[in-house]
């Protein structure tokens, strides 16, 4: 689609953009892909706020360049952080918030009116909003979770912070899931953590899938069901798709499913929240 053919909105739903207008930014690259404006512009002008969300398109070696301009600019408030740009503008801002410090990744930056930025991260605040938006309570959980990355390390801070009971963490990469058991302790404070990799998941309350097995058709699930009580809750992180091999094998077994798409919805609030944009 060229820039002519571009979707036309009809003029009595647009934002209304004044000189006035507090202005919010989603950082990516490329930015065709996201999502946020879409998300955020029309709350904007539900709520009748002042302000509209715009995508940024930073390259990877113009990063410092936006954000220096950015940070001079009065009337910008603060920005969603998508791909590629997670962990370096972790690295620009002048505070992190405590998901961010364990990850080392921020998906939002809220710009100060001195030009301080301070960072965080809302993925696995968000899988825990998710879960409880969908009437499950963590706290109390034994909890397994499989997987060891990025998503991984936010998800088990906040389900910690939330009170889980137990947390086992099963990865292909048993070092990895040592990491973030001792970075739960040493950066949090959490001692709730273990590492667990070959657990068959029988005996838990939840198990979480945070690998990346199941965005690719014939992926291998990330764990097998055969050992689970019926009880479990399987919950998935993956959005796209939307119902997963391991999702579809689960409910074809009875098994009670929490999607991936929860854990993004809710952190709309979250991140707008943080930015003061909502
Ligand atoms: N719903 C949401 O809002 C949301 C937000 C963020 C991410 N996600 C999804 O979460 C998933 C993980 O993202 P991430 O950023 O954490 O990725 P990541 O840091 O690359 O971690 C990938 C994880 O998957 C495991 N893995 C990959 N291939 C494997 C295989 N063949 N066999 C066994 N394990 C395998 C890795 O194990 P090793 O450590 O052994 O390599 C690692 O634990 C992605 O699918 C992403 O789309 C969803």
């Amino acid at each position: 689609m060229s820039q002519n053919d571009s979707v036309k909105i009809p003029a009595e739903t647009m934002p209304w953009v004044t000189g006035t207008t507090r202005v919010f930014g989603t950082i990516a690259h490329p930015v065709d892909h996201v999502r946020a404006p879409m998300a955020f512009n029309p709350v904007f002008a539900a709520r009748g706020l002042d302000q509209v969300m715009v995508p940024v398109d930073a390259p990877p070696e113009a990063l410092a360049d936006v954000v220096t301009a950015l940070r001079a600019m009065p009337n910008f408030g603060g920005l969603a952080v998508t791909i590629p740009h997670k962990m370096e503008m972790a690295r620009l801002c002048d505070t992190l918030g405590p998901e961010a410090r364990l990850t080392g990744a921020v998906n939002a930056v809220r710009f100060d009116a001195d030009g301080s930025m301070h960072g965080d991260n809302f993925d696995g605040s968000g899988f825990v909003a998710g879960l409880r938006q969908q009437g499950y309570e963590p706290a109390g959980m034994d909890v397994l979770m499989v997987g060891a990355g990025g998503a991984a390390r936010a998800i088990a801070l906040a389900l910690c912070e939330a009170g889980v009971g137990r947390l086992r963490i099963s990865n292909r990469t048993a070092a990895k899931a040592d990491a973030i058991v001792a970075a739960l302790a040493d950066l949090a404070g959490h001692h709730q953590a273990e590492t667990a990799t070959g657990h068959d998941g029988a005996g838990v309350d939840m198990i979480v899938n945070t690998t990346s097995l199941g965005l690719h058709d014939g992926d291998a699930l990330p764990i097998t069901l055969d050992a689970v009580d019926a009880a479990t809750l399987i919950a998935e992180i993956i959005m796209i798709p939307e119902r997963t091999d391991w999702l579809a094998d689960a409910e074809a077994r009875g098994l009670t499913t929490h999607y991936g798409r929860h854990m993004l919805d809710c952190q709309l609030d979250l991140i707008g929240g943080f930015i003061g944009a909502l």
